[in-house]
């Protein structure tokens, strides 16, 4: 019998070799083989330099109590051979329901593999009587697909459904990125449960020494867990000037990915845990895999309580794997590869969806000057418990009727669509780090937030509130109370809602960035759907483009954005990084427009924002999102009401954008044409360096005048010692004149052009 299947495995073909495809306009080549042990390797080049070198692909799958069961446990790393390989082109150009442009053109070239793995696999095949051991081939199929474009690859896993393949658990996914050489790189150090760090800059090789420095320690939840582990989307650069990025689409029922760098020093993957508040040792047994060559990334899931990085059941398939490339950094931010890799809209009647500009109770209590919570007079709050009528106010709870009737009153004047309420919804007491699992119940508004008064009065003067629910990530309480809590926003007329996850996953041991977190970030936005709600999500995993597949998810945070100003203060080059990275797979509420950059001015906190006034208008372009917050308090707007009519006219929905100039960390130029409208809008932003710019603009109508405001940094304007300095001109311009404008130390410049 073995001398039958022996022979039986040695006729399989061999006839593993290789396929080849090209983007549309030739520049990107990439290139797919099966080696000689079977292992799967590709490899990508661009204008002839390698971008990613021959590199591995496969999944290690987990032991299983249930492999008896038919729970699959065999590595997808090896035996493979070629079995089928198919090329198509595919052209479209599709429109989405808001963008940084009216039309997508998704345009690439498709090179699908059909792998076949034979590998014998002991089975009893005896009648009962005698022992009957055999070795009998196992026979799996798996498909990787690759989408070959002008500006970049993405690649995923399928897994056909199959008699051998149809439960497995993936202990890791070993996608394997060789870089080309030892490039500057912006990265997060990789984290299952935070991305709210400050971008580190240095080259690969450098990775490990900075790391233990690059973790924000302070964070509520961290969970680091390799000195070379970084995040993406990650930005790199190459000594001879290649922009890549690395990143993902379309994760979705599956963890989110992160990236492990092999260093010289690497003796195994995730050898060694650096530590945190919620840290788990994964992989505490090395792969068996061979490491790959230094200066590879490997892929590394997110765990989840298990340890372990998914429970997959076919048919499905992996997130794609992005790599974007270009020679001009412009490229990298004008490109739509994350976006055309996800699938079309699939809410049918998107009319309720809506770009929103808002402003909020919500910086005060950022920076301490109020707060979220209603009183002081208990240890510890249980919700069935307490009669909130009867509790003794502390007097500094923000969510009041009248402060919000005066945010109303505020957005109403200026345009504004929305006021967000943060601390309406009892429960703020003790809301976080409390291992608490009925924080909220999201529907018992505090005592002196009347929810019907303060909706109907937003309401007669065309404004609406904006819901907010901290879910402590206590999520089982969140899906549990979900229902009731969209249905009181339909009742009271909100059709938006910002969510958070702070501190760490509840039921314990879970992970923010994990396959079950994912899945209960895409049941929010899909119930939300359901009741017409928009969502913004705080804290959640970065985003992969879903929001072409599901509009309503409007915004996230999932990086360090503006509420640090108050926590510390954030580097002047972050907002120059993070359109290159956490932006690449959805908009970001980054929150901007801070004026009164000096907190101790008007609050005891002695952070301050390092941004100019100029430089803050500049973000409402430069970080491009159809929900946009005017952040700081209506008093500080109001003292520099000329600079804040900028505001009060600028888009956040458009026809078309041009980058006319990038520089990762360095500086951001782009032009955007309002939706529907003549009207450009012209936003710079640079780093502590300031910025001398040139601006032709000849992308305006020929022959047509425009109404030409600039808000721009005044001479001796500094983020740190002259912030409020800036200086508004207006004029009249056409397509043949050219904007000549300095951007100061931390600052920049925003340009309204309305057509006559
Ligand atoms: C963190 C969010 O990012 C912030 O915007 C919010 O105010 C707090 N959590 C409270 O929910
Ligand atoms: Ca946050």
């Amino acid at each position: 019998m073995k001398k039958l299947l022996f022979l039986f495995f040695c006729a399989i073909p061999l006839y593993a070799l290789a396929g080849s495809i090209k983007s549309p306009n030739g520049n990107i080549e990439l290139k797919f083989s099966v080696d000689e042990k079977g292992r799967p390797v590709y490899e990508m080049s661009y204008k002839g330099k390698a971008v990613v070198k021959p590199s591995f692909l496969g999944l290690e799958l987990a032991k299983d109590k249930h492999a008896s069961r038919g729970m699959d446990e065999t590595d997808l790393m090896d035996a493979f051979h070629i079995k089928d390989e198919q090329t198509t082109t595919f052209d479209e150009t599709w429109q989405p329901v808001w963008g940084e442009t009216k039309n997508i053109r998704n345009h690439y070239n498709e090179l699908a593999v059909t792998l076949e793995q034979v590998i014998k696999k002991e089975r009893y095949t005896g009648d009962g009587t005698a022992p009957g051991l055999a070795l009998i081939p196992h026979i799996r199929t798996i498909m990787i697909r690759f989408r070959v474009y002008d500006e970049g690859i993405g690649f995923r896993y399928e897994f056909p459904q199959q008699p051998e393949l149809n439960y497995f658990i993936i202990k890791e996914e070993r996608t394997e990125f060789a870089m080309a050489g030892d490039h500057k790189a912006w990265w997060l150090p990789g984290d299952y449960d935070t991305q709210e760090q400050e971008t580190q800059e240095t080259r690969l090789s450098e990775i490990r020494q900075r790391y233990k420095t690059a973790v924000n320690w302070g964070n509520s939840s961290v969970a680091v867990f390799s000195p070379t582990g970084v995040q993406t989307s990650l930005q790199m650069k190459s000594d001879d000037g290649l922009y890549i990025n690395i990143h993902e689409a379309a994760c979705q029922d599956y963890a989110t990915m992160h990236l492990e760098l092999v260093d010289a020093e690497t003796k195994h993957l995730s050898e060694q845990l650096m530590g945190g508040s919620n840290a788990y040792t994964p992989n505490p047994k090395p792969s068996p895999w061979p490491l790959p060559q230094p200066l590879t990334f490997v892929s590394h899931l997110t765990p989840d309580a298990t340890g372990l990085k998914g429970a997959m059941q076919t048919p499905c398939e992996t997130p794609w794997r992005t790599v974007m490339v270009s020679d001009d950094a412009r490229d990298m931010l004008s490109n739509n590869l994350i976006l055309n890799l996800n699938e079309p809209c699939k809410i049918e009647d998107t009319s309720w969806i809506h770009p929103t500009k808002y402003c909020g109770v919500w910086w005060e209590m950022i920076v301490g000057k109020s707060n979220w919570h209603y009183t002081d007079d208990f240890p510890s709050i249980k919700l069935d418990q307490i009669d909130w009528s009867k509790v003794k106010p502390h007097g500094r709870h923000a969510a009041n009727n009248e402060k919000v009737k005066r945010y109303i009153d505020f957005a109403a004047k200026n345009g504004l669509d929305e006021v967000l309420v943060e601390g309406w919804n009892v429960g703020w007491e003790d809301w976080a780090n409390m291992w608490k699992r009925d924080v909220f119940d999201f529907v018992t508004p505090y005592p002196d937030f009347d929810i019907k008064m303060l909706n109907d009065y937003a309401h007669s003067k065309g404004v609406k509130l904006l819901m907010h629910h901290e879910t402590s990530s206590s999520t089982q309480n969140y899906e549990r109370h979900i229902k009731e809590a969209y249905e009181l926003m339909n009742k009271y007329g909100y059709d938006a809602v910002k969510t958070g996850y702070v501190g760490d996953i509840i039921p314990r041991g879970d992970h923010h960035y994990s396959q079950s977190m994912n899945n209960h970030y895409l049941y929010v936005i899909k119930e939300a759907a359901k009741h017409h709600i928009m969502v913004n999500s705080h804290e959640a995993t970065r985003p992969t483009g879903l929001c072409r597949t599901w509009p309503n998810l409007v915004g996230g945070e999932s990086a360090r954005g503006t509420e640090y100003e108050a926590f510390g203060g954030s580097r002047p080059d972050h907002t120059c990084i993070l359109p290159f990275t956490r932006l690449q797979g959805g908009p970001m509420d980054y929150t901007p427009g801070i004026f009164e950059t000096q907190l101790k001015n008007w609050s005891d906190n002695t952070s301050w924002a390092r941004i100019t006034i100029a430089g803050s208008l500049a973000l409402y372009l430069t970080m491009y999102s159809p929900l946009q917050m005017a952040a700081d308090l209506p008093e500080h707007y109001e003292q520099y009401d000329d600079a804040f009519q900028f505001i009060r006219d600028v888009a956040c929905d458009w026809d078309e954008s041009i980058y006319l100039e990038a520089e990762p960390a360095d500086y951001i130029t782009v032009a955007r044409k309002a939706k529907g409208t003549d009207n450009w809008f012209i936003g710079g932003k640079c780093d502590e360096n300031g910025h001398q710019t040139a601006i032709r603009l000849n992308f305006l109508d020929k022959g047509r005048k425009y109404d030409c405001t600039i808000y721009a940094d005044a001479k001796d304007a500094h983020y740190e010692t002259n912030p409020k300095a800036y200086v508004i001109t207006k004029k009249v311009v056409t397509a043949k004149d050219v904007l000549k404008l300095t951007e100061a130390p931390g600052g920049g410049f925003a340009v309204s052009l309305i057509a006559k």
